[in-house]
């Protein structure tokens, strides 16, 4: 089975009313092909996450459209949706209930879509991300940075979604942890042919994880360019150049 393409088209979003409008996105668009990983950086504030929100359908007011295999996603996401297309966030604290254990946590969405053999599924989510199987008996201020997102990521997977939205899932992480991480989304991309869109504010992560990355500044894709040009510094755009100086250092350790 191949994953489907995602494509957004003059996406814009916008936030408050007045003197206090922020057009956080602003006529947006990319394509990212079945199996493939796309990448979106640029500088705070810019609109990486409203962009991943927007196609999530957690922020669904929006102008422009969001399609998934060339059709409308629906508006509200369906619980089709939501099988297909899944979510990582940036910080695994507020993504996890705190008062529920892991299994408590890894059940509900099985619940919801009625999928059977949950507990073994829920095992071999665990296993799948490098975690052993009592993990699902702890609380997520049991766990570490680290294992609290895999279990974020154990739970995104959990429903065999095609499309992973991935936002900073790595940036609250110790570098030695975040190789973990980073290299497991890699295995699990390849081996499922799933498609990844990843924000990250780390160009060295963007260039290892995705082969083609649009650049974001002041809500608008000024530039899309390759893994390739990213690492050989070849852009076309002021913008994108002085953000791969800001990081020259940690790209040529590249
Ligand atoms: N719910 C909201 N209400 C009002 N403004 C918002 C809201 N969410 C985001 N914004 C604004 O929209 C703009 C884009 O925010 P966004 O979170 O997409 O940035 P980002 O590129 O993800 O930044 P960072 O790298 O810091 O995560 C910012 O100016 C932000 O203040
Ligand atoms: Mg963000």
């Amino acid at each position: 089975m191949t994953a489907p393409s995602l494509e957004i088209v003059n996406l814009s979003v916008a936030f408050g009313s007045d003197r206090a409008r922020v057009q956080a996105v602003d006529n947006a668009g990319f394509r990212v092909a079945p199996g493939e990983s796309f990448g979106i950086i640029g500088e705070s504030g810019s609109g990486k996450s409203t962009i991943l929100r927007a196609i999530s359908g957690l922020n669904d007011e929006y102008d422009g459209s969001v399609l998934i295999d060339g059709r409308a996603a629906p508006r509200p996401r369906n619980k089709a949706f939501f099988k297909n297309v899944q979510m990582v966030f940036q910080d695994p604290y507020s993504s996890l209930h705190p008062r529920r254990m892991i299994r408590a946590t890894l059940m509900e969405p099985l619940e919801i879509h009625r999928f059977d053999r949950r507990d073994e599924r829920i095992a071999q989510a665990l296993s799948d991300v490098g975690l052993a199987p009592e993990f699902a008996y702890r609380y997520p201020h049991q766990l570490s940075g680290g294992q609290r997102q895999r279990v974020a990521v154990a739970r995104a997977l959990l429903l065999e979604p095609r499309i992973m939205l991935l936002d900073e899932p790595t940036s609250a992480l110790d570098v030695s942890v975040q190789a973990g991480v980073l290299n497991l989304l890699n295995t699990l991309r390849l081996s499922r042919g799933l498609t990844y869109v990843m924000v990250s504010h780390d160009l060295r992560v963007i260039a290892h994880m995705c082969s083609r990355i649009a650049v974001m500044t002041q809500g608008r894709i000024v530039e899309e360019l390759s893994a390739d040009d990213l690492r050989s510094q070849n852009a076309e755009q002021d913008y994108t150049r002085e953000l791969i100086t800001a990081s020259r250092v940690a790209l040529a350790a590249e």
